[in-house]
């Protein structure tokens, strides 16, 4: 499984990054206005700095605005995967984007048909929302099952991308499920090692070896 760090948060992308965590990164609008930062320019410090994918998001709606801002976005590295909305739109500038050698991330998929329509278009990657699904008290990992059930009847290529991470429980259902990729904020990422059994084991440990007396050298 893939992780991908879901911020534009340059500093917290490097530091699990050089952890050798990060196979990618997305970022969004709100992403975006979080970092405080010219989209292009935090863009391309990410792309210099992450091997993997790092998707970049289109705010135009129309067709013809989304192919114009897409191109403008895919200019800035060569590992920009283009994100657009699951719209109609989207789906058709989805194909033309990828027809011409982009990678694409059809975003805010809701649905397994909605997910089966970004495979025909092309989609590089299809980002569920599950942590939106579960706000609504809806089960957004059915969602995952369907679509990897979906994809691997016919054999579809798309990746399958589980947004709207929470918890490190999404991480790993997700993952026994079999999402290609999971894009969680680094927070989530990082208390992935977490366990309190983990650090009260430690504690006996250092404790006892505190009355040993003794030294590594
Ligand atoms: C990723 O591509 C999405 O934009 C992101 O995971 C959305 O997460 P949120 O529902 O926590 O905003």
């Amino acid at each position: 499984m893939k992780f991908f760090v879901d911020t534009a948060d340059v500093d917290a992308i490097r530091e699990l990054n050089d952890l050798g965590m990060v196979d990618g990164v997305t970022t969004n609008p709100s992403l975006i206005l979080k970092s405080g930062r010219d989209i292009k320019e935090v863009t391309k410090e990410i792309c210099d700095m992450v091997e993997g994918p790092v998707s970049a998001e289109c705010v135009a709606l129309d067709y013809d605005g989304m192919i114009s801002e897409g191109r403008t976005l895919a200019k800035i590295a060569d590992n920009i995967a283009i994100k657009l909305p699951l719209t109609w739109a989207g789906l058709k500038a989805c194909k033309t984007l990828t027809g011409e050698g982009h990678m694409v991330n059809v975003t805010l998929c809701f649905s397994a048909n909605q997910a089966l329509l970004a495979a025909k278009a092309g989609a590089t990657f299809i980002s569920p929302f599950l942590g939106r699904l579960d706000d609504l008290s809806l089960d957004g990992m059915d969602l995952i099952q369907d679509i990897r059930t979906i994809y691997d009847n016919y054999g579809f290529e798309t990746q399958i991308l589980a947004a709207s991470i929470r918890n490190v429980n999404h991480v790993k259902d997700a993952a026994l499920i079999g999402a290609d990729v999971i894009t969680a904020p680094p927070a989530v990422i990082k208390s992935l090692a977490n366990h309190v059994l983990t650090d009260k084991g430690l504690d006996a440990f250092m404790a006892d070896w505190k009355k040993t007396g003794q030294t590594i050298a």
